[in-house]
C-alpha cells in the first residue's frame, strides 16, 4: 500500500529524528503507514512502543472529516478553560509563541491581544494546514507564515533566543514521553522567553486524575514535575487553576522567568 503524501514526509521527519528510531524504519511497510497515519504521530521519541501492534490511535486519520469534526467539537468546550487564564497576560506589546498548536482554535484570539505577534509551530503537516484554514477564514490569513512545522525539541529553529513574552504548552507537555525530550522541550521554551517572559501550561496531569491510564503515546507527569523542572531553570509558578474538561483534570498554570533565571 502506498503512504499518502504528507503521512509520508511525516515519517520521513520523524525518522531523521534520532537515532531511536532506526528499529521503526525496518518494520512492515503496513504497520509503518498504520503509525504514519496516526493522529498524534507526535510521539515520534517514542514510536517503538506501537511496536507491540497498532494502537486505537493508528485507526483516526486526519484526511477525514469526520475526525476533524470530532476532534473540533471536544476542542470548542476547552476554550472557555484556557482563554480567561491566559488572556489577562498578553497585550499589544506582548510577542508569544504557541508550541503545538494543533488545529489552531485559539490563535486568532491571541493575535487579536499580541496586534499579530503570536508564533507558532506543530510538527504534524495536516495541523499546520488545518491552521492555516483556520486563521484565513477568521480572518488572519496574512499571518499564516507565522505558524509553521517546528519540533518542540529544536524552538531555536524557528525562534531567537529571548524573543518572546509568553511561550505555551496547551496539552503538549503529555506527548513528550521521553523525559529526556519533555526536559529538552521545556529548556528550549525557558530560553525563548524574555527575561521576565512568562510560560504558560495547560495539560492534564497525574496527580488530578488519579487511577487513570492514558494511551501508549502519552505520558502522564504530577504537576510538581513541572514545578520543580521550571523552578531550577529559574521560572517561578506565579498561580495555577484546576479545571475539568473532557472527564480529565487539567492544570492552568502561569509561571514568570525571573531576571536571575537562566
Ligand atoms: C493534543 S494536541 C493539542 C493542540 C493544541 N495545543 C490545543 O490545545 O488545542 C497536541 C499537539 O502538539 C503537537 N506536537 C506534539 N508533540 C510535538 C513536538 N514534539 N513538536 C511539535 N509539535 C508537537 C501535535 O502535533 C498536536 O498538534
Amino acid at each position: 500500500m502506498k503512504m499518502a503524501g504528507s503521512a509520508f514526509r511525516n515519517f520521513q521527519r520523524a525518522a531523521a529524528i534520532g537515532q531511536r528510531l532506526q528499529p521503526m524504519v525496518s518494520l512492515d511497510p503496513e504497520l509503518r503507514l498504520q503509525w504514519s497515519q496516526a493522529v498524534w504521530i507526535d510521539r515520534v521519541s517514542k514510536l517503538g512502543q506501537y511496536a507491540t501492534g497498532p494502537s486505537k490511535w493508528s485507526k483516526l486519520k486526519l484526511d477525514d472529516p469526520k475526525t476533524i469534526e470530532r476532534l473540533e467539537r471536544k476542542e470548542r468546550g476547552f476554550d472557555k478553560h484556557i482563554l480567561p487564564v491566559i488572556m489577562p497576560h498578553l497585550s499589544p506589546q506582548s510577542s508569544m509563541l504557541v508550541v503545538g498548536f494543533g488545529p489552531g482554535r485559539r490563535l486568532a484570539h491571541y493575535l487579536q491581544a499580541t496586534k499579530g505577534k503570536c508564533y507558532g509551530i506543530d510538527f504534524l503537516d495536516e495541523m499546520v494546514g488545518f491552521a492555516h484554514q483556520r486563521l484565513t477564514s477568521e480572518g488572519w490569513g496574512r499571518v499564516t507564515e507565522q505558524f509553521v512545522f517546528g519540533i518542540a525539541t529544536d524552538l531555536n529553529a524557528n525562534h531567537a533566543k529571548g524573543s518572546k513574552n509568553m511561550v505555551t504548552w496547551e496539552r503538549l507537555g503529555n506527548h513528550l514521553v521521553d523525559d529526556e525530550d519533555w526536559l529538552k522541550g521545556l529548556d528550549e521554551a525557558v530560553s525563548i522567553l524574555r527575561p521576565d517572559g512568562k510560560f504558560f501550561l495547560a495539560e492534564s496531569v497525574s496527580d488530578l486524575n488519579p487511577g487513570r491510564q492514558m494511551n501508549p503515546g502519552s505520558k502522564f507527569r504530577p504537576f510538581s514535575d513541572y514545578i520543580t523542572t521550571l523552578h531550577s531553570r529559574g521560572v517561578s509558578l506565579l498561580s495555577a487553576k484546576e479545571t475539568r474538561f473532557a472527564g480529565d483534570g487539567y492544570i492552568l498554570a502561569v509561571f514568570g522567568k525571573t531576571a536571575s533565571g537562566c
